[in-house]
Order: C-alpha cells, then structure tokens, then sequence
C-alpha cells in the first residue's frame, strides 16, 4: 500500500503531471472534447491538487476548470483530468483526490461540478448522469457519460445548453 499525503499543486509539479497523465490516459487524451475545454484557459485558482508518496513523489493529481453552460451562462466546474499513476491505482487515491477536490470547491462557493468519466467511479462521491438532452458539448461525447454534482442545491436545473470555456461566447 502507497501512503500519500494530498497537497496543492506547486509550479514545479507540471512536467511530472504532464508525464502522469499521458502514462494513465494515453497520449490520444490531447484529442478529447474535456482537453479541448481547458485548452488556453486556467485552472480554477485554489483547486489543482497533487498526492504524494511518503518520499514525495507525485502519484496521483486533480484539478477543475470553469465552465459556462448555456444562454443564462451559468457557472460551474469541469472536473479533470484525474489521475493516479498506474503504478499506485486501486489504493484509494484517486477517491481522496476528489473528496479533497471536491470539498475545497465547497468552501470556495462553487454550486456545480460537471466531467465526462465513467459513472458507476464517480457515483461513490455523488455524481449522477445528466438529464438527456439537458447539456451539449462542443465536440465529440459519449452524453451518456456526462456527469454532474450539485453543491449547492438547484443549481443543476438551471444548468442547461452548450458547455463552454468561461470566456467563449456562442
Ligand atoms: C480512474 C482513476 C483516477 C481511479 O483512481 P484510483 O486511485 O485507482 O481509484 P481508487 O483507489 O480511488 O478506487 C478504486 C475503486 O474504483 C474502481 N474503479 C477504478 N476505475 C474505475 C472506472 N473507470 N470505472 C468504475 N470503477 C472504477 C476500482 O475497481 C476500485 O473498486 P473497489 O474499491 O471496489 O476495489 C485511476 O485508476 C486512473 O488514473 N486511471 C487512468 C485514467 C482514467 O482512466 N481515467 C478515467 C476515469 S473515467
């Protein structure tokens, strides 16, 4: 078992991630829709997390984006990319990842969590499918794996139409 500690990202990290994230989702990861989504845009300020092993080397990370979702521009975060090194993967870490993740994102205000993944993993923290037809993608997705966690209660509704980067407009 891999003890870790979870901590923010520093600046120095990124190569490291870069390297993870290709060893975990395979270089084809740059063509996806998620990708294309936080191409030239900044992570959310106070959300990119790292774990550490117990010599400090970076075994797994997350981090959340902003996100707009339809004509009333509603607000919300687009979880990812999470990964945790292939060599560390079913200990837990990925989980821990996210709680953590998810939590900071509480306290910091934010009302929807949104990402493309595998239902049945990130149903153990509450994600659940979005309603069909509620939310498109600018490009290529399988909708059936669009997932959505409300923080603040309501705030799902409301949410409804083309996702987008904060800045780009339709
Ligand atoms: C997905 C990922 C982040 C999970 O992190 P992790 O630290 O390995 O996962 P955890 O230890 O927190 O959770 C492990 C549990 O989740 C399950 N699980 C892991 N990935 C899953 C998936 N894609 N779908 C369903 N269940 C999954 C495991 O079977 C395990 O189940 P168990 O607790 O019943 O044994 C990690 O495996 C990873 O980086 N994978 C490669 C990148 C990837 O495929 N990401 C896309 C996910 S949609």
């Amino acid at each position: 078992m891999t003890s870790f500690v979870i901590e923010p990202q520093k600046p120095g990290d990124a190569a490291a991630i870069e390297a993870m994230l290709d060893a975990s989702f395979g270089i084809g990861r740059r063509v996806k829709t998620s990708y294309r989504l936080r191409e030239r845009e900044e992570a959310a300020e106070g959300l990119s997390f790292v774990a550490r092993d117990a010599a400090g080397v970076l075994v797994g990370a997350i981090s959340f984006w902003h996100l707009r979702i339809g004509g009333d521009r509603v607000a919300a975060l687009l979880l990812g990319p999470l990964a945790v090194h292939p060599g560390h993967q079913n200990q837990g870490i990925g989980l821990a990842l996210m709680k953590h993740g998810l939590a900071a994102a509480r306290v910091l205000g934010h009302g929807l969590v949104i990402l493309v993944g595998d239902a049945p993993y990130y149903a153990r923290v509450g994600f659940q499918p979005v309603p069909e037809g509620q939310m498109m993608m600018p490009g290529p997705v399988d909708l059936r794996r669009l997932l959505a966690l409300e923080l603040k209660p309501g705030t799902l509704a409301h949410a409804q139409g083309l996702i987008l980067p904060p800045h780009r407009v339709i």
